[in-house]
Formats: structure tokens, C-alpha cells, sequence
């Protein structure tokens, strides 16, 4: 029987609500009542300054769950974990959010738990700023605004109106009505647009054993191809990652597979997209390995050493030989002549498109939390200004979606 009960916008959505020491938190106490009644989980982290403006205990009882303010209980020692609370959270909401705190968090200070959680969260993130007119004006703000908003922070524009020091113009909170609105639209697009699909990612950097003690390796830290698989999975979509040993912790819904070499990276590579939809190649992938692997470690001796090298399998050119009317995008890291070897490896591998990063791009490539990445396909370029890996990941997810719709 067809049911009439439509289901509320946050259902099973967990919401991480962070407060700071702003006038404005008074309305926080609407907010927590009104992501409750949109179905989500809501769970409440507070500077110390917040608590001057609204108690925990008013928060406790609207979000049903005690409110964390400090790095441990200091009754029983109990630590509040912040990576755990970041890995709980499908949104981090910080409303209101003070210049202070926003200035704090374009830095990476670390000096809170609110702010401890924001450098750990893998989810999206949303502030809703609040403050005097020229506090918000002055160019000290807007520039740490502009570097959230390029690592990915979704930023809730403060609406004009009188404010706390009579002064009128733009600063005061957005109502908790449109704060809960923006959060549900965000999540639900997320929720639903790949839906269904099956995607593999190649991440991190491959090892290419020379005796038990050394090998051949680049710099990829994965973070671009784990950024990737994220959002895929942040999107609905079934996700395999096949990774090389990085640092990082797997991203949330990800199915993750384990590989050092090149030849190992092919293998589960090709199993995998054949159940896929699409991939996408981010893997730096040694071209070379050497051609035997010494049983035991090699003795130095006087005098040069020659290390024979024989080529690896090219995993994305296989992908792209039994592709049919799967997906396949791949990446380019350059460093001359860039968009000409790109386009030549979009071709030759049969890529739907090419995401091209060059190391002569300031901040691109390797290691660093940011990319500037251009995409090439077939139809043209589109150029894109230096964002957050995690952003990046999003424009890739977006050209993803309309290639598969
Ligand atoms: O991991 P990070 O530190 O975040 O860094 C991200 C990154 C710089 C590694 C990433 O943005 C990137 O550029 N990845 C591709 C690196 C690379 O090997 O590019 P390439 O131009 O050599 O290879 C072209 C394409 O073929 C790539 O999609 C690559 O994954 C694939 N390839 C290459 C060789 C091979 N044997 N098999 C492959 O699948």
C-alpha cells in the first residue's frame, strides 16, 4: 500500500551543531529544535566563551545528548575525542559563528574542541557567520572567508538588519529556518545523485620493491584520490578505492583495497571495473619496476650500480581498452608542455575526460591539501582557480554526474 508519510528532509541525518560566543546563540536554541524536527540527530559542541550565551544545559535538552566543550570530562577524565565526533557527522554546522572562530579556523589553531573538530571533520562543513557590520566587512574576515570557502566550507551569507550594537547592515545570523533549509538541501543532493552507481578510484602512490629494503616510489600522498572517493561515496555511489600505502583513514562508506605495486594495483583494478560503471584514475602509478627484486639486501660496493628497469602494465590503458560505455576519467601530473601531453593521454587512454594538474602550478599536486586542476575533454577545457582537494573532488563528482546522466 502506497504510504502518504513523506519523509522528513534530515531522516537519520547526524548534524553537528557548533556554537561560539556570539549574541546570536541564542537562536542556536531554535536551530537545535528545528534540525530535530526535520528527523535529524543533533549533537552539540560549544566554545567556552558560548556558554556565556546560552547554557549547556538548555542545549543538552534540545539536542537530547550531553554538550561537549571540553577536550575531556573533568569529573572522570573521560575524553572527548574530536576525530570521533568529525567521523560521526554527516554535516559540521557552526552557527553562530564568530570572526574570531572563523579566522581561527582559516589558520588551523587548534586551541578548542570545536575548533580541533573542524580540522578533523571529513564532512561538509557549513558556517553561518555572525557579527557587527564592520567586523564582517573588514577585509580581515572576508579573506579568511574567501580561504574557507576555497577548502570546501560552505559559508550561510549573514543577512542585513539591525544589530546587537544598534548599528544597522549586514552581520546578523541567517534565521535558523534558512540555516536548516541550506544544510537539508545540501545534504539531500549529496544523498541521492549517484545513487546506485558503482565506481572504482586508483589513490596514493605505488612501491616498486628493488630488494627487501628499498624501492621505487613518488611523492603521492592520496589525499587527491581519497578526497574523490569520499565525495563519490558522500553521493551515493558504491565505492571501491585501490590504494597504495598512504596515512590516511578511509573515507566514510568506502570499500577499501589494499595494494603496493603497480602490478598488484592492475590487478584489482581490472576485476573491480568490470562490475563498475566508471573510474577514476588518480594513482601515481610507476611507470617502471625494477626488472628482478634482489632475495636479500643488496651490499654496496665501490664504484656505480646499475639497476635494471622493465615497464609496468598501464592499468588506466587497459581500463580504457574494455571501457565500453563505462566512465573512465583519468588525471595528468605534468611538469612541461602540459596541456599537449594531456590531451595526447586522454586520447591514447581512452579517458572520457582528463583532469591535468602541472608541479608549476603554486600549491598543485602532491602532498599539499590544495589542486589547480584544468579538465580536458573532448568538447574543450575549463580551467579552475586553486581550491581545496576536497573541492576539487566535488567539480570532478559534478562533471562525473553529467557524464553518467
Ligand atoms: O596523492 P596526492 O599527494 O594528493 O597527489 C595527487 C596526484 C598529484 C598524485 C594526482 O593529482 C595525480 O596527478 N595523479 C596522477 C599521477 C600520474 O601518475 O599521472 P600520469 O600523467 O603519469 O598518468 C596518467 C594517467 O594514467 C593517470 O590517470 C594514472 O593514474 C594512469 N596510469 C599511469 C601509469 C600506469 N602504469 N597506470 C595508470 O593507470
Amino acid at each position: 500500500m502506497a504510504s502518504d508519510v513523506t519523509a522528513l528532509p534530515l531522516e537519520g541525518r547526524r548534524i553537528l551543531l557548533g556554537i561560539t560566543g556570539s549574541i546570536a546563540a541564542y537562536k542556536a536554541a531554535v536551530l537545535c529544535r528545528l534540525l530535530k524536527c526535520a528527523g535529524a540527530e543533533v549533537r552539540v559542541v560549544m566554545t567556552p566563551l558560548a556558554k556565556q550565551f546560552i547554557t549547556p544545559l538548555t542545549m543538552a535538552t534540545l539536542s537530547k545528548n550531553p554538550i561537549l566543550v571540553e577536550f575531556f570530562d573533568p569529573e572522570n577524565g573521560a575524553w572527548n575525542s574530536h576525530v570521533a565526533l568529525g567521523e560521526w557527522a554527516d554535516c559540521y554546522l557552526i552557527a553562530p559563528a564568530t570572526a574570531n572562530t572563523l579566522a581561527k579556523m582559516a589558520a588551523g589553531v587548534a586551541d578548542n574542541l570545536l575548533l580541533t573538530t573542524y580540522l578533523s571533520a571529513r564532512c561538509p562543513v557549513v558556517v553561518a557567520p555572525a557579527m557587527d557590520l564592520d567586523m564582517y566587512a573588514h577585509e580581515a574576515t572576508q579573506q579568511n572567508l574567501r580561504t574557507l570557502r576555497s577548502r570546501g566550507v560552505e559559508i550561510i551569507e549573514p543577512a542585513e538588519g539591525e544589530l546587537a550594537s544598534g548599528l544597522r547592515g549586514k552581520g546578523r545570523m541567517s534565521e535558523p529556518e534558512q540555516i536548516t533549509a541550506f544544510v537539508a538541501e545540501l545534504l539531500d543532493e549529496k544523498k541521492k545523485s549517484l545513487a546506485g552507481k558503482r565506481m572504482i578510484v586508483t589513490a596514493g602512490a605505488t612501491i616498486e620493491a628493488i630488494d627487501p629494503v628499498r624501492f621505487i616510489s613518488n611523492h603521492s600522498s592520496g589525499k587527491m584520490g581519497y578526497a574523490i572517493a569520499g565525495e563519490l561515496a558522500a553521493r551515493g555511489a558504491e565505492v571501491t578505492l585501490i590504494t597504495g600505502r598512504t596515512a590516511l583513514s578511509t573515507p566514510r562508506g568506502v570499500r577499501r583495497v589494499d595494494i603496493l605495486s603497480a602490478a598488484e594495483m592492475y590487478a584489482e583494478a581490472v576485476r573491480a571495473y568490470a562490475e563498475a560503471d566508471g573510474g577514476v584514475m588518480c594513482a601515481a602509478v610507476a611507470d617502471y619496476t625494477p626488472a628482478e627484486v634482489a632475495q636479500t639486501k643488496i651490499r654496496k660496493h665501490d664504484g656505480e650500480m646499475t639497476l635494471t628497469l622493465r615497464r609496468t602494465q598501464d592499468i588506466a590503458a587497459e581500463l580504457g581498452r574494455q571501457k565500453g560505455d563505462r566512465l573512465l576519467v583519468g588525471f595528468a601530473l605534468e611538469t612541461d608542455d602540459e596541456e599537449a601531453h594531456a590531451e595526447e593521454k586522454l586520447r591514447r587512454k581512452n579517458f572520457d575526460f582528463i583532469v591535468l594538474n602541472s608541479l608549476r602550478d603554486a600549491g598543485a599536486g602532491f602532498r599539499g591539501d590544495t589542486n589547480k586542476v584544468t579538465f580536458i575533454d573532448r568538447a574543450g577545457r575549463e580551467e579552475l582557480p586553486l581550491l581545496s582537494k576536497r573541492e576539487v573532488a566535488r567539480r570532478i563528482a559534478d562533471k562525473i554526474e553529467t557524464f553518467l546522466k
